[in-house]
C-alpha cells in the first residue's frame, strides 16, 4: 500500500473502498460545487510568514472549545449517514476521537444512535440537533442526548430545506425507496466493506427509527427529510432549544455578518462559520472568506468556530490566525474512516496535528494563544 502521507491519500483509498453512491454523498457539494471548491481554494489564497532563529521548542496544540480541553482546536464535524463510510462509522469515530483528546459530535442523521456512541465513549460527545417539524421528536432527541451525557448541543441552522446535490439524484440516492441493482453491484464490488457491514445490525438510521414514523432505510429517510425540515424555522425556535436543552449550545452554519450578530444576542455559547461544505447555497462565500469579518463583529461576544474546506493542519492554523477558535472537519475524518475504519480516523488526526505543529514552529509560534494575524503574510480577505 502507498504510504498515507496526507487527507488526499486517505481520500482516494476511500474512493477504492466506499460504494460509489455513499463515497459520493460524503464528497458532493450543492448545484455547480462553486461554494465547496472555493472552501478549499481560499485556504490556498493565504500566505503564512515564515520566521526563523527564534526558540520553537517545548511546542503545544492543546486549547479549549466552548470550555472543554482540547488536544487541538479540531472537532469532528456531524456528518450525515457516517455508519454508511464504514459499518458502525459513528462509532468508531467518536472512539478514535475520544482517544486523541478532541470532540466528536454526532449527527441527527446518523446510523449509529446517541446511544450507541455513548455504550462505547467515556468522554461526553456533541450531539447535532436538526429542529424537525415534529417538535416531539425534537424532544425525544434532546432528552435522550441529555440522558447520554452529551457536553453540547450544535444546532445546524443553515439546512430548512436541503441543497440539491447532483450527484445524489445520479446515484438515485434519493429515490426510488429501495436499493437498486446499480447499488447493489456498487456494494458487491466493495468486498470489504460489504464484509464489514454483515458484522453489524447497524444499517438504518437508529436516532430515527422508531422514534419517527416510517424511516425505514436510505431513501425514506431522503423522503421523510424532505418533509420534517422546517423551513418556517425562525430565531424563535432556537430560544425555544436553547431553554429547552439548558446547556452548552453551539450554532452551525453561520455565513453572513448579520445572522452572526443574531446569535449572539441568543447567549449561544459559539457559532461555527460554515456552509454546510458546500452542500447548501451554492454560489455563497467560502467559510475561511467571511471569518476575518465575523469574528471582527461579534468574536469579543461569542467564541468563533468554522468548518469548510480544512484539508490540512496548515488549514487549521490559518482559521485560527484568522480568529477561529475551534474548528472542524468532515470529510477528511470521513475519508479516513472509509480507507481504513478507526484507524484511518486516527490517522487522519494525526495527519492534521503534525502538518499543525510542524506549520506553527515554522511561523516562529509554539502556542495556539499566540497565533494570529501576524503569523499571515498575505490574505485576500
Ligand atoms: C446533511 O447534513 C447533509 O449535508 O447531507
Amino acid at each position: 500500500m502507498a504510504p498515507i502521507l496526507e487527507i488526499a491519500d486517505l481520500k482516494t483509498l476511500a474512493r477504492k473502498r466506499v460504494p460509489k453512491l455513499f463515497f459520493d454523498y460524503a464528497d458532493s457539494g450543492s448545484y455547480t460545487e462553486s461554494t465547496y471548491r472555493a472552501n478549499e481554494s481560499d485556504f490556498a489564497r493565504i500566505k503564512l510568514r515564515q520566521r526563523v532563529l527564534v526558540d520553537m521548542s517545548g511546542r503545544t496544540l492543546e486549547t479549549t472549545m466552548v470550555g472543554e480541553k482540547v488536544k487541538m482546536p479540531v472537532a469532528l464535524a456531524p456528518t450525515g449517514l457516517t455508519g454508511m463510510q464504514h459499518a458502525d462509522g459513528e462509532m468508531l469515530a467518536a472512539k478514535a476521537a475520544e482517544e486523541f483528546g478532541v470532540p466528536f459530535t454526532l449527527s441527527t442523521m446518523s446510523i449509529c444512535s446517541i446511544e450507541d456512541v455513548a455504550s462505547v465513549t467515556t468522554r461526553p460527545f456533541w450531539f447535532q440537533l436538526y429542529v424537525m417539524r415534529d417538535r416531539d421528536f425534537v424532544m425525544n432527541l434532546i432528552e435522550r442526548a441529555k440522558a447520554a451525557r452529551c457536553s453540547a448541543l450544535v444546532l445546524t441552522a443553515d439546512l430548512q430545506l436541503l441543497g440539491q446535490r447532483h450527484k445524489d439524484i445520479r446515484n438515485s440516492l434519493a429515490a426510488p425507496p429501495k436499493l437498486t441493482p446499480k447499488h447493489l453491484y456498487q456494494m458487491a464490488i466493495r468486498p470489504r466493506w460489504c464484509w464489514n457491514m454483515l458484522q453489524t445490525n447497524r444499517r438504518t438510521f437508529r436516532n430515527i427509527h422508531g422514534h419517527a414514523k416510517n424511516v425505514t432505510d436510505l431513501s425514506s429517510l431522503h423522503s421523510w427529510t424532505a418533509e420534517q425540515f422546517d423551513p418556517k424555522l425562525s430565531w424563535k425556535d432556537v430560544e425555544w432549544i436553547k431553554k429547552q436543552w439548558g446547556g452548552k449550545l453551539i450554532i452551525k452554519g453561520i455565513l453572513d455578518v448579520e445572522d452572526a450578530k443574531m446569535a449572539a444576542k441568543t447567549g449561544a455559547d459559539a457559532i461555527v462559520v460554515s456552509n454546510h461544505g458546500g452542500r447548501q447555497l451554492d454560489g455563497a462565500h467560502s467559510s475561511i472568506a467571511m471569518l476575518p469579518k465575523i469574528v471582527e463583529a461579534v468574536g469579543h461576544k461569542i467564541e468563533v468556530h468554522m468548518d469548510g474546506g480544512i484539508r490540512s493542519g496548515q488549514d487549521v492554523l490559518k482559521a485560527i490566525a484568522l480568529g477561529a477558535k475551534g474548528t472542524y472537519i468532515g470529510r477528511p475524518f470521513l475519508y479516513g474512516l472509509g480507507a481504513m475504519g478507526k484507524e484511518g480516523v486516527t490517522k487522519a488526526l494525526e495527519i492534521i496535528a503534525k502538518e499543525m505543529d510542524v506549520t506553527m514552529a515554522l511561523c516562529g509560534k509554539r502556542q495556539l494563544a499566540d497565533v494570529d494575524k501576524s503569523i499571515i503574510a498575505e490574505c485576500p480577505f
